[in-house]
């Protein structure tokens, strides 16, 4: 066990190719939710939440609304700027999770172009927490299309995961995108606990919307701060599906990638055994490996000077529950000199530097047209969209008080090995938007994940 135990970290050490600190959020202009997070971490005690353990307790059952003629009402007829010939359904539109205090949550969802009807459900989540869904994981990374530099027209994505299945994106919790809430006291209150019980009241309900997805075989899939989402949610379905008299989610598979979890390596098995089978990307897997494991690369990648490696690596001990003041000023320094890099994905220019062309086809400026899109008020009516005039433009990331929990994952990684029905797979030269900077190998992976198959190897 521990010999297995160490190859696993070792080769989660080796894989962690990029982890943000500060650069901006998805490259445009917003700030970095996962880099705060990260600094805000390394700057208080480390505590860590066994409830997914133990969590036995009761169904109750959750609000389900009748949902008769909503699903007509969610379809969407064309987007503006849309290429012309669209040849799969999509819909989107608001699911209510608390009518008490008006909390609903926006979602869209892209049919495949075909065989839609034999294809299983995907969930999609994006991180953050506060990032969208919809902007970040449909408009810039696996979505069916991409929005011109015009900030007006749409142009197809070849590589969409909707070619494999029928992909559903929600932007969750409410506060995000244009989930909202009426009661606004809401947004400083979320937490993973209601983020996970919202989004299976959406599901319940959506399922009622959309009932001929009911029995279909259903994946959750998510990146980054999700790696707390899916897990979370993937539990409480399991836990409900045992004693409800509502629907029985058909849970099929997990994956996340590059994902934030705090795990405690030392335990195999008992949460990742009752999935068929799970995926983990380029995980984060735990404070200390991922921490320690991000620096490394910064170093060995000649982005932070051999006395900063040294003072890092005789100051730090990631694995107490405090980093000393020299250890982190030492990361500080580190920080310091990686403000001109997007950490996301090291060899692509910052938005707005025009002398370093992109080696990939990516363009980092993204999120500056997705902004400029999804705030034109004819493209928020035809998603059926901000229904209730909303205080704020929707924004790619939003931020709000969110008590960031670890929470206790028993899980195994291997380098595209298989663990006990877990998979940890490591995607070459792809950032940390996997979809957006190896498109093609993003959806080969995609794919062979949905098949229970280990990605094809070139
Ligand atoms: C929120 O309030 C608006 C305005 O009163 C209302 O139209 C909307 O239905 C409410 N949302 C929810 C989810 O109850
Ligand atoms: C759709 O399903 C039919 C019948 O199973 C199959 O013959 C066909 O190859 C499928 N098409 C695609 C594109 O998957
Ligand atoms: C939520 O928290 C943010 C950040 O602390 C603060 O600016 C905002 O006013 C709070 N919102 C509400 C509705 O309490
Ligand atoms: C489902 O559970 C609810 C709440 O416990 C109960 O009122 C209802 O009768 C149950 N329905 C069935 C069909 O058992
Ligand atoms: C792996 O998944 C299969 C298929 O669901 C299941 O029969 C088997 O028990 C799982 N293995 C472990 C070790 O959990
Ligand atoms: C780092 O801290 C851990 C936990 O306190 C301790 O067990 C370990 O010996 C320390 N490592 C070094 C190199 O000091
Ligand atoms: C919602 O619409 C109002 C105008 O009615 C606009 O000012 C606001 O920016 C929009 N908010 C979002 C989140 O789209």
């Amino acid at each position: 066990m521990p010999a297995r135990m160490m190859k696993a970290t070792f080769l989660v050490l080796l894989s962690l190719s990029c982890l943000v600190v500060f650069v901006q959020c998805y490259g445009g202009r917003n700030f970095d939710p996962l880099k705060k997070l990260i600094r805000a971490d390394r700057l208080k005690e480390r505590l860590i939440d066994t409830t997914l353990e133990n969590s036995e307790s009761e169904f109750s059952p959750v609000y389900v609304a009748p949902q008769d003629g909503l699903k007509a009402a969610d379809k969407i007829e064309s987007l503006p700027g849309q290429p012309n010939g669209a040849l799969f359904d999509q819909y989107s539109g608001y699911v209510t999770v608390d009518p008490n205090a008006g909390r609903a949550l926006f979602y869209y969802f892209t049919e495949s172009p075909q065989n839609s009807s034999t294809k299983p459900l995907v969930l999609w989540l994006n991180g953050g927490p506060g990032c969208s869904s919809f902007g970040n994981g449909a408009m810039m990374e696996l979505g069916p299309y991409r929005v011109h530099s015009d900030g007006e027209t749409l142009q197809q994505n070849e590589y969409a995961w909707n070619n494999a299945a029928n992909i559903l994106f929600l932007e969750s919790p409410a506060g995000v995108g244009f989930s909202y809430s009426n009661t606004t006291s809401d947004y400083n209150l979320s937490g993973d606990k209601r983020t996970a019980e919202d989004s299976y009241t959406f599901l319940v309900n959506w399922l009622e919307r959309f009932p001929e997805y009911k029995t279909r075989d259903f994946f959750l899939t998510g990146e980054s701060y999700a790696g707390h989402y899916v897990p979370q949610l993937a539990q409480l379905i399991l836990q409900n599906n045992k004693n409800t008299n509502q629907t029985v989610i058909n849970l099929k598979g997990i994956a996340f990638g590059h994902a934030t979890i705090y795990s405690a390596l030392g335990e195999y098995g008992c949460f990742v055994d009752r999935y068929a089978h799970a995926y983990i990307g380029n995980a984060w897997i735990d404070f200390e490996t991922g921490l320690k494991g991000m620096y490394d690369f910064f170093w060995t990648h000649a982005l932070v000077s051999d006395e900063i490696n040294e003072g890092i690596n005789l100051n730090c001990n990631f694995s107490t529950p405090f980093l000393t003041g020299v250890c982190n000023n030492y990361l500080d320094e580190a920080d310091n000199l990686l403000s001109d890099i997007f950490i996301y994905d090291i060899y692509a220019p910052l938005c707005g530097s025009s002398n370093s062309p992109s080696i990939s086809a990516f363009d980092p400026c993204s999120s500056d047209y997705i902004y400029s899109y999804l705030n034109i008020p004819q493209v928020q009516k035809a998603l059926h969209a901000n229904v209730t005039a909303l205080p704020y433009p929707w924004e790619s990331c939003r931020q709000f008080e969110y008590p960031s929990e670890s929470f206790l994952l028993y899980i195994v990684g291997g380098y595209a090995v298989g663990y006990q029905n877990l998979t940890f797979v490591t995607i070459r030269g792809a950032g940390h938007f996997v979809p957006s900077y190896q498109p093609a190998r993003g959806l080969a992976f995609f794919s062979s994940f949905l098949e229970g198959k280990l990605p094809p190897s070139s």
